[in-house]
């Protein structure tokens, strides 16, 4: 009998377990690329291309002669998503249920890079529980109008602030050994028309807004795995750019892993092949089952186009190549540490990052609700009950438990006061207004001490509900950001009874307070908070915890006043949309063109106060050294995001009137005062000369605004560079 055949990938297979028992790194070593080079050899043009492609929904392939397995693929971003075995179908078989992260707008509004570090570590240890290869997160694309329906899975309008949280949770997830995935590169800021629409923007908006949080999940954090986006740019498919992806992402910044498509953003085989996609994904899903996997574009006609000479299979290799790297990086063929999932630290982090991402906007003298004072107490609204966790497309979590906030409320008041609770309103497909439900509410509300309202915007999960314009989700946007189902008259008429109206929302992102701001006492932002969501919440609206979060995207008076809406263009005719707004995105258009927020891009109160003192700044070569000291004035313990500010007096061409360039997160006791120092690298004072096609520094006066918000600016400092 011959055994040569079966023995080859035995012995394989136990060099490369052998060989691949050490620590984690991040990206493959000289050694490993050896390996990869010997496996290569060995792999016939069917078996490369078997891996350049799916091989159910979320696997691609492997080569079982050779030891190579799938890989294998889940979404992210706040959670690992349910199983779905090897198809769309739910295998209901598997207790798939793990923690529910808030989502990233929550994430990101701690302002907390060490926080965005662990919710990445949880992420990674849950994704190796589950048997997962690569986590499709995070989400980074700029917040670009409040009305796409995916702002609740990213993270920022800024890219600084998006670039730095990015950078922390990709280092999390992969230094449990799990391959993060930064997604959706580029440009994919609206989900009406995603799949085909031309976003036309030019090149200094590209690098200045869209790129930087995916060129410091490159250089930075070492992502091993990058998802190309539906979208075009400029004219070409996001996985068929090869000035995108060979070019920019792979050349510029050295990206040594691999380039998968989103789930069916594949259109052309040989573009795809030339242009820098390694591994294509989700073509044709809605065949599922009954899906063949050699019909995709970078299946068997791949095949015959190498074969016909028409693509070198050096292009092939690459692709191969870049796979295996990532699969050496986790440790693919070693022994990997097991994983966790649904630990007490995995729900406390995802408390605690709600604690601190949930924002405080608005507070006359009325939070922290005082327990001995507020005997009866009004929750309404069906957000007070709702659970998010199912919801929004392919974030969707399988959550062990969700507390919503009215069991979040109610497990913190206990006996001390009674709580009494009215929907409000109802959910409806017509977006009609439930009289009854109001009236009710009403009515409660003239007998109770303080009426909290939960509100806002909602997933969609429900079939029920599927058609209804309220959602944030993937593959459709809000049509505005007016709120629905009658709770504006809702808020009003509850405001009329009772002096003491809080209104907290859900959702991923503002809905127009006009009709009743000045009515109501507090405004709070939670989200989608995760989990842990109500009682964090609770903690907030009973001062068990000191607000902290800040706002990481502008609160508009009303949708007109969006850049994308005013100067800029949302959603585009005819599959064409025009960036027209170039860099001025969010705040640096606010603040540049004099439009008056409601909340500003920054904004967060505190139950304490916060002093700025002894600001100084000295300028050396190519950086500027910043000190200075915060104080906490206030009565409680509490944390302050002081935030450093750019503003190029000078400049050749008209540059936004500030910028963020760094800031910190710093607890502090009541009197307690810290002194924080920093440098500014001299990036932080360049910009992207179109003309040029490249970076520059012109030298003159910048002025550096030291804040607690956009608009709240305490000190500043004039240096010349
Ligand atoms: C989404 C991606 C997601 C993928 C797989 C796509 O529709 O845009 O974010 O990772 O599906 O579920």
């Amino acid at each position: 009998m011959d055994f040569s055949n079966r023995l080859i990938p035995l012995l394989l297979i136990v060099f490369l377990v052998v060989s691949c028992s050490k620590k984690p790194h991040n990206i493959s070593e000289n050694s490993d690329e050896l390996k990869i080079d010997s496996l290569i050899q060995r792999m016939t043009l069917e078996e490369k291309i078997g891996m350049i492609h799916a091989s159910s929904a979320f696997t691609s392939g492997g080569v079982p002669r050779l030891g190579i397995p799938e890989l294998i693929m889940s979404d992210g971003p706040h959670g690992v998503r349910f199983e779905h075995g090897r198809d769309w179908a739910r295998d209901m078989d598997v207790d798939d249920s793990v923690t529910y992260l808030p989502t990233g707008i929550c994430l990101a509004s701690t302002w907390n890079t060490e926080l965005g570090y662990q919710y990445g570590a949880v992420l990674g240890s849950e994704a190796k529980h589950r048997g997962k290869d690569v986590i499709l997160g995070p989400g980074v694309n700029i917040i670009r109008s409040p009305l796409c329906g995916r702002n609740f899975e990213y993270l920022s309008e800024d890219p600084f602030l998006t670039s730095r949280m990015a950078v922390g949770y990709i280092k999390g997830v992969q230094d449990q050994g799990i391959a993060a995935c930064v997604k959706h590169f580029a440009a994919n800021n609206q989900e009406e028309n995603r799949s085909g629409i031309n976003v036309v923007v030019s090149e200094q908006a590209l690098r200045e807004i869209y790129f930087p949080a995916f060129e410091a999940s490159v250089r930075e954090a070492n992502v091993l795995t990058v998802m190309g986006a539906y979208n075009k740019i400029n004219g070409l498919y996001c996985t068929q750019n090869p000035w995108l992806l060979n070019q920019v992402l792979k050349e510029e910044w050295g990206f040594k892993g691999l380039l998968m498509s989103d789930w069916g953003a594949v259109h052309n085989t040989r573009e795809a092949l030339l242009s820098g996609t390694d591994i294509e994904m989700g073509t044709d899903l809605l065949q599922m089952p009954n899906i063949d996997y050699n019909k995709f574009y970078l299946a068997d006609s791949a095949i015959a186009m190498v074969k016909r000479g028409e693509v070198p299979v050096s292009v092939v290799d690459d692709k191969v190549r870049r796979i295996l790297r990532v699969m050496f990086s986790i440790r693919l063929f070693g022994n990997r540490t097991p994983g966790e999932a649904n630990t007490k630290e995995h729900q406390q982090l995802a408390l605690k990052v709600a604690e601190e991402g949930i924002v405080l906007l608005k507070n006359q003298q009325i939070l922290p609700l005082n327990i001995a004072k507020a005997k009866k107490i009004l929750v309404v609204g069906e957000n007070a009950t709702r659970k998010h966790a199912h919801g929004g497309g392919s974030s969707q979590v399988s959550t062990k438990y969700e507390i919503t906030p009215l069991e979040g409320i109610k497990n913190l008041v206990g006996n001390e006061a009674a709580i009494s609770y009215q929907q409000g309103y109802e959910i409806t497909r017509e977006n009609t207004v439930n009289k009854k439900l109001s009236d009710d509410a009403v009515a409660a509300a003239k007998n109770a001490d303080v009426v909290i309202f939960v509100g806002g915007w909602i997933h969609n999960f429900n079939p029920a509900e599927w058609g209804i314009d309220a959602y944030d989700s993937e593959g459709i946007d809000k049509k505005n950001t007016q709120l629905m189902y009658g709770q504006d008259k809702l808020i009003r008429a509850l405001a009329e009874v009772n002096n003491n109206v809080v209104v907290t929302f859900f959702g991923g992102g503002p809905v127009d307070m006009a009709p009743w701001l000045l009515q109501v006492k507090a405004v709070v932002q939670a989200w989608y908070p995760g989990m842990e969501g109500g009682t964090a919440l609770a903690n907030i609206l009973f001062g068990k915890t000191n607000p902290s979060g800040k706002l990481p995207m502008t609160f508009a008076k009303k949708l007109e006043d969006n850049p994308s809406h005013s100067i800029g263009e949302y959603p585009g005719k005819s599959m064409e949309v025009n960036y027209a707004e170039g860099i001025f995105v969010g705040y640096r258009y606010f603040d540049t063109y004099q439009v008056e927020p409601e909340f500003c891009f920054g904004h967060g109160l505190s139950y304490t106060t916060f002093e700025y003192s002894d600001f100084m700044v000295e300028t050396s070569d190519n950086t500027v050294s910043l000190s200075f000291n915060i104080t906490n004035s206030g009565k409680i313990p509490g944390a302050e995001v002081a935030q450093v500010y750019v503003a190029n007096k000078e400049a050749s061409v008209k540059r936004p009137s500030k910028e963020l360039k760094w800031f910190t997160k710093v607890m502090l006791e009541p009197n307690e005062t810290t002194t924080v120092e920093l440098e500014l690298p001299k990036e932080a004072f360049m910009f992207y000369q179109e003309t040029k096609k490249q970076w520059v520094l012109e030298p003159g006066e910048f002025e550096i605004l030291l804040g607690s918000s956009s608009r709240d600016i305490r000190l500043s400092q004039t240096v010349e560079m």
